[in-house]
């Protein structure tokens, strides 16, 4: 239900400003529900009153977390296991054999938006299923980084503990024997798989030169957020962050169409990338 007492005159469009300046996030037209309902409890536990405050106290930069907590609060999180699973096997058949001739150096793959951790996870255990048909095969090892912009989010992917729901939906039984330890309700990932996988907090719409170059970018179910400008830009980012002929994925429901003619479109057992041209 929306609360509107919260938001004063005015104080939806700055907010929708504000939200849009931090982290891309566009909120179109009658998204009031939203704002309220995300913002109600962090608002209530700092005694704030209104969403025209909010943005006074963060602006005012007293309280360092609260900008934090408010992109915690208004990012939608939701992942499961094995999302858009023709990806995965697009990994397998066409960019883990080609790759084999990349000797030397490991194979860098970024799970871009990677909230509670299924994506980079789920892109080791196709990593480590690939390697038991093909033992010897990436020589040169393979390095997965997740980020993504909510702190919350990361430090539930750094502990790869998946209970109830989380745990199984997407993930059949075998998977779950596979790749994780069980505890009770619980499933923990497996250290061979967490061993390729490492975590940090990027927000797409800011540079990341610093986090080197890649062969893979899954980008996925986030570029909906962002306007059409914001989506170009960070496409146009994403081609140069990737190595010559890298690849990058994005969810089924988007597509790179209008964003860029830096890549071609590849088709695999019903699922599609972007190569780079
Ligand atoms: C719907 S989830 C998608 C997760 C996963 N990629 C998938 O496809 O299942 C979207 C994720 O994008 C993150 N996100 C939103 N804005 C972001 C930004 N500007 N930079 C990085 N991550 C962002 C959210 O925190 C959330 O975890």
């Amino acid at each position: 239900m929306v609360n509107h007492n919260l938001l004063g005159p005015g104080d939806y469009e700055a907010f929708q400003e504000y939200l849009q300046g931090v982290c891309g996030i566009l909120l179109g037209r009658g998204k009031e529900y939203l704002v309220t309902s995300r913002l109600s409890g962090l608002m209530s536990t700092n005694g704030i009153s209104s969403v025209g405050d909010l943005l006074r106290q963060v602006r005012a930069g007293r309280n360092q977390g609260l900008q934090v907590s408010i992109i915690d609060a208004m990012t939608t999180n939701e992942t499961f296991w094995f999302r858009d699973a023709s990806h995965f096997q697009m990994l397998s058949d066409m960019v883990f054999p080609d790759a084999v001739s990349k000797l030397g150096r490991p194979l860098r793959i970024w799970s871009s938006a990677c909230s509670s951790g299924q994506e980079p996870y789920n892109i080791s255990m196709t990593v480590q299923k690939y390697l038991s048909g093909n033992p010897g095969r990436l020589s040169g090892g393979v390095e997965i980084l997740g980020t993504d912009i909510s702190n919350q989010i990361l430090e539930e992917a750094k502990k790869g503990i998946y209970c109830g729901l989380s745990a199984s939906r997407g993930m059949d039984a075998e998977q779950q024997r596979r790749y994780f330890v069980a505890h009770g309700d619980c499933l923990e990932v497996r250290p061979d798989i967490r061993r390729r996988v490492s975590f940090r907090h990027q927000n797409i719409t800011q540079n990341y030169a610093l986090l080197g170059r890649f062969d893979v970018v899954f980008c996925r179910n986030v570029l909906i957020y962002f306007s059409a400008e914001k989506k170009a830009d960070i496409i146009d980012r994403i081609a140069r962050t990737l190595n010559p002929g890298g690849y990058l994925f994005l969810g089924s429901t988007e597509s790179l169409a209008a964003h860029s003619d830096l890549f071609d479109m590849v088709r695999h057992g019903g699922g599609i990338a972007y190569r780079l041209r």
